[in-house]
Order: C-alpha cells, then sequence, then structure tokens
C-alpha cells in the first residue's frame, strides 16, 4: 500500500506547490469536541507517520484544534518534515469549550495566532495559512490584508478561504492572492457547487471539508452501500473516489483517529470510477 495516495494525482497550489490530491485532515485527532489532548497521543503519531508512508503530502490543521493540540502533534510525529509535506492551518475562530468555535477577525489576533502556529509547527513559514471563517465584526479586506501583509513579511507563502461565498472570494481577490478555499462539500451536502465551479474555472483549489459526513456517507446500510459491494469497496472509499473524480482542483483531507480507516481512506485514490458510476453516484447524493 505504500504511496497509494499518489494515484490521486497532484495539485499546484498556487501553481508552485505541489500536493498529492488526497490528503489528511487532523480535526479528529485532539480530544471529544475537538477539545483537549489527544484521544491517544501513539496511536496519532502512528496515523500521522503512516500518513506519509501511504503517499499524503497534505495536512490541513488548524490553531483551534485542541486548540494546539493538533499543530503539535504534527511536530511531534513529523519534524523536520519531509521536503514535499505540506502544512495547511489556519486561523480566525476561537474556542470557550468542546464543540464551541467562536471567530474573531481582529487584524492583530490573526497575527498573533500566525506568529503562535509558526512557532508550535516549527516552520519559518506557513506553506498555506486559512482565514478561518470571515468576521463580521471587521472589514474583509482588513482580515485578508493582515494575511497579505504576513505573506509580504515572508510569513506565509499561500493564502486560503474558509467557508466562503463566490461574491466573498472575489472581494478577497482584490486584496491578496486567494489559492485555495475550504468549504463544506460532499456527495450528501452540494451546497457550495457554485464556489466549487468558480475555484474549477479560476485554477483555485477546493478543499471539501465533511468529506465523509462525519462517518454518516461511511455507513455499511447508508446510501452508498449498494454502488459501494459492486464496486467491491467501502462506502467512504467510494464517496472519496466521487470526490476526486468531481474536480482536478478538489483536494479532500479526509479525517480519522484510526490507522484502519487511514488506510481504507487512503486506497480510495486507487478507485477509478467510469462515467456512468460517477453520474449514479451523483444522482445518489
Ligand atoms: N474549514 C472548516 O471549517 C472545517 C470544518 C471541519 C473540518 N475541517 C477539516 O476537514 C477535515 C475533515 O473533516 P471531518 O474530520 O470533520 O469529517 P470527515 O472526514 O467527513 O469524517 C470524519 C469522521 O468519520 C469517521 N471516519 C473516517 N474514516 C472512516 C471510515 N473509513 N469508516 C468509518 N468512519 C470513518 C471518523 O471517525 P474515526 O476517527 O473513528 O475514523 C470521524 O468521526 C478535518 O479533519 C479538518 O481538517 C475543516
Amino acid at each position: 500500500m505504500t504511496n497509494i495516495a499518489n494515484s490521486s494525482g497532484t495539485f499546484d497550489i498556487g501553481g508552485d506547490l505541489p500536493v498529492v490530491r488526497l490528503g489528511y485532515g487532523t480535526m479528529q485527532l485532539p480530544g471529544e469536541g475537538v477539545w483537549g489532548p489527544a484521544k491517544d497521543h501513539d496511536t496519532a503519531m502512528t496515523v500521522l507517520r503512516r500518513s506519509v508512508e501511504l503517499g499524503i503530502t497534505f495536512f490541513d490543521t488548524a490553531d483551534s484544534y485542541g486548540p494546539e493540540t493538533a499543530e503539535q502533534l504534527l511536530k511531534d510525529a513529523l519534524h523536520p518534515y519531509a521536503d514535499d509535506v505540506v502544512i495547511a492551518t489556519k486561523a480566525g475562530l476561537t474556542r470557550q469549550g468542546p464543540h464551541i468555535w467562536t471567530p474573531v477577525g481582529y487584524p492583530p489576533y490573526l497575527r498573533q495566532q500566525c506568529e503562535l502556529s509558526l512557532r508550535r509547527l516549527g516552520v519559518e513559514t506557513i506553506d498555506l495559512f486559512q482565514l478561518h471563517r470571515i468576521d463580521a465584526a471587521y472589514p474583509l479586506e482588513d482580515q485578508v490584508g493582515e494575511f497579505k501583509a504576513l505573506q509580504d513579511e515572508g510569513k506565509v507563502r499561500h493564502i486560503g478561504l474558509s467557508e466562503v461565498s463566490v461574491e466573498q472570494i472575489k472581494a478577497a481577490r482584490e486584496v491578496a492572492e486567494i489559492t485555495t478555499v475550504q468549504n463544506l462539500y460532499n456527495l450528501a451536502n452540494r451546497s457550495s457547487e457554485d464556489v466549487l465551479d468558480y475555484c474549477e474555472a479560476e485554477g483555485i483549489g477546493f478543499i471539501p471539508w465533511f468529506p465523509l459526513a462525519t462517518g454518516e456517507l461511511s455507513k455499511e446500510d447508508g446510501p452508498l452501500a449498494e454502488a459501494a459491494k459492486r464496486h467491491d469497496a467501502t462506502p467512504s472509499q467510494l464517496a472519496l473516489a466521487w470526490l476526486l473524480r468531481r474536480s482536478p482542483v478538489m483536494l479532500p483531507i479526509p479525517g480519522t483517529s484510526s490507522v484502519a480507516h487511514l488506510e481504507s481512506n487512503t486506497a480510495a485514490a486507487g478507485i477509478e470510477l467510469t462515467d456512468e458510476e460517477f453520474s449514479a453516484l451523483s444522482d445518489l447524493g
């Protein structure tokens, strides 16, 4: 199974930062409610190191996962990073307890979080820094403007957005080059279809979070079960293969705290759907 992720192909973020398209999201590693230390530190280390063995190069994280826990785990497991490892982190959401997420887009706060992520990750430049949420309390131009200032200072290589509309992406692009967008998207929830189409037309990477609908699409009796049997695959693998097939700018980052699920999810990179299978699955969603 070594390097199986490579079968998903590559995408160049911002035209110059290649990643293997099927990545890994770290949000399942901290404690319950994405709060506190890792559920199991040793397993978290194994999951992250096994990801690299499987050919995954693109890791999604955030200052707020834990908070701090997920970034620290990445450093513990993978530092010094292999040359092809790309870490995408985020700032702009604060935490007041398990399951609670509150946007804060005050520019000096965003800068502070960038500095702390640089320290926690043990890097001089963040490969991809994503504004986790646009905070309505501050002008969009000031929030993206702070990211641009960090980029001009060499602290950030590429800038991404999360949970945005096409209009917001266009407004942000007036301030800085936007190379990725991370929105909720999966086979069963395609409310960001217009954003995906815009990203594809503009060569912007689209990172679908919730790619497995937090396990909902993985169920053996779920909507993908029949089609999965025909393909000799699991429902999760089919959901991921469908995403990869949907667009060349699609960069899925399935999250898991389990080595077995990681290996199974990554094997989805090797599943090729025919045109008929792709449209049948699209109709299911
Ligand atoms: N930008 C944003 O606002 C935002 C929001 C949410 C998430 N994200 C990012 O997106 C990534 C993915 O989203 P997500 O982790 O919420 O959701 P997800 O990847 O759709 O699903 C993760 C859930 O599915 C389970 N799962 C994973 N693989 C499985 C398999 N093969 N069989 C059965 N169950 C499986 C996991 O449990 P186990 O741990 O037991 O495998 C976990 O409960 C996150 O890790 C994070 O990096 C971003």
